[in-house]
């Protein structure tokens, strides 16, 4: 075994045995059986909404014969630019694309600086790495867990050439002041509103207000299309560049010419015929998770335990994710989790790891483009914030198949659990 394998293996088995050692120790559970709370069946977190007119508009295309991206892309592309409120949409073949096409029609350079939160997905400041440039990390706002634009100026350099607002679990980053920072600074903004399909800021999407945005339609999402992405933008430069990037570098006139060095990352037009049925069904499903995520929010108002992600004044969220964090408790947040489990309530946690504290990050001298571009030793940040949510937020389902009752059950749960502690 290289000593890379085996270290890898003997910090897994450290883990493990951590979990083991949690275990021993736990005080004795409250049971569904003894609790008089039952939910015969898991509610899950997320559960991809496909109905009879999905499988008809695949079924369509197969029959068309036409499977790969055309017309019916087009028509989605057109009908999101529509919903999102930008002049171009194009699709891609996933949210991950989305923005490496996005960050390469900016012009984005290896050795360039793009800043951005730790508290993400991977994807968000891998895209950027992906291309040689590197990954700022800035702090997050407590309370909205998004990237706390008090701390973006301080982090910008001459190299710096980007923000990426990540608008998480579906809430807005404050895109606002955000804009204001870029602009005074001469910088592009590129929205990941890979979760935010829905949110709005006093009326306007997210997804419309950066230069360029990308939006993710995996399968978990408030749109979904098992895999699947869309870049929107107001600029056309942009837009031309993103579709010869997508696309092996042909021009828009497709054919066999190319232009520039490109990418195979288009859209099925399987997938987009999904999109398209699901982007009719998106307000509702919007309106599902906020009416679920309010019901939340009131009750939390009596849970001292557990304080919701903060929506400010004008922003609307599309809670891709509910994630309250959980203080000062008599419980983990992980033995939470794990007993909303036991009791069929499909919690999780999402972001443990900030981006900074995961091997990728931790190991980023093994990256390739390390040879030729100097990335910080990210293995000695910190960053409180981001560390801190990782360590107390947990996700409780919120998406609109989630009944009255379910949303009741989950509430005196997480009550008698916290009771009983
Ligand atoms: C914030 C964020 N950015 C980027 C992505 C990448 O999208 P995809 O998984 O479609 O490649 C995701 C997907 O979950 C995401 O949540």
């Amino acid at each position: 075994m290289s000593t890379r394998i085996a270290g890898i293996v003997s910090r897994r088995r450290r883990s493990q045995k951590k979990s083991h050692s949690t275990r021993l120790n736990r005080p004795k559970r409250l049971k569904m059986s003894d609790s008089g709370l039952h939910s015969s069946i898991m509610i899950p977190a997320a559960k991809p909404i496909i109905e009879e007119e999905e499988i008809d508009a695949v079924v369509e295309v197969l029959k068309s014969g036409m499977l790969a991206e055309g017309k019916v892309a087009r028509k989605f592309e057109s009908e999101f630019r529509d919903y999102v409120g930008t002049k171009f949409a194009t699709v891609t073949s996933n949210g991950t694309t989305a923005l490496s096409t996005a960050l390469e029609a900016l012009e984005i350079q290896p050795g360039d600086e793009v800043i951005t939160t730790p508290f993400t997905f991977i994807a968000s400041a891998n895209t950027i790495a992906m291309i040689g440039a590197i990954p700022v990390f800035v702090d997050i706002e407590p309370d909205t867990y998004n990237i706390d634009p008090n701390l973006v100026e301080k982090a910008i350099t001459e190299k710096t050439k980007a923000i990426m607002p990540v608008h998480i679990f579906g809430m807005p980053a404050d895109m606002p002041r955000i804009l204001e920072i870029a602009d005074k600074h001469d910088l592009f903004v590129i929205e990941d509103a890979c979760q935010a399909h829905g949110a709005e800021i006093s009326g306007r999407m997210a997804g419309s207000m950066g230069h360029v945005s990308a939006f993710s339609f995996y399968a978990t999402k408030n749109l979904m299309t098992a895999e699947g992405g869309m870049i929107t933008t107001d600029n056309e430069e942009l837009y031309d560049k993103a579709l010869e990037i997508k696309n092996h570098g042909r021009g828009k006139q497709g054919g066999y010419t190319h232009y520039r060095i490109g990418y195979n990352n288009r859209m099925m037009d399987i997938v987009a015929a999904i999109g398209r049925v699901q982007l009719r069904r998106l307000p509702a499903v919007v309106e599902g998770r906020r009416k679920n995520a309010s019901k939340y929010d009131k009750f939390l108002e009596e849970i001292e335990e557990l304080t919701p992600q903060a929506e400010r004044k004008g922003f609307k969220s599309a809670y891709h994710v509910y994630g309250p964090r959980l203080e000062s408790a008599n419980i983990s947040r992980d033995d939470l989790v794990e007993r909303l489990r036991e009791f069929n309530i499909g919690s999780r946690t999402v972001y443990a790891l900030p981006c900074h504290l995961q091997e990728t990050y931790r190991r980023i001298h093994e990256w390739r483009w390390s040879k030729v571009v100097r990335f910080p030793d990210y293995s000695s940040m910190n960053f409180p914030i981001s560390e801190s949510v990782g360590r107390t937020h947990l996700e409780i389902p919120v998406q609109p198949g989630v009944t009255d009752e379910n949303v009741e059950y989950i509430q005196k749960t997480i009550k008698k659990i916290l009771s009983q502690t």
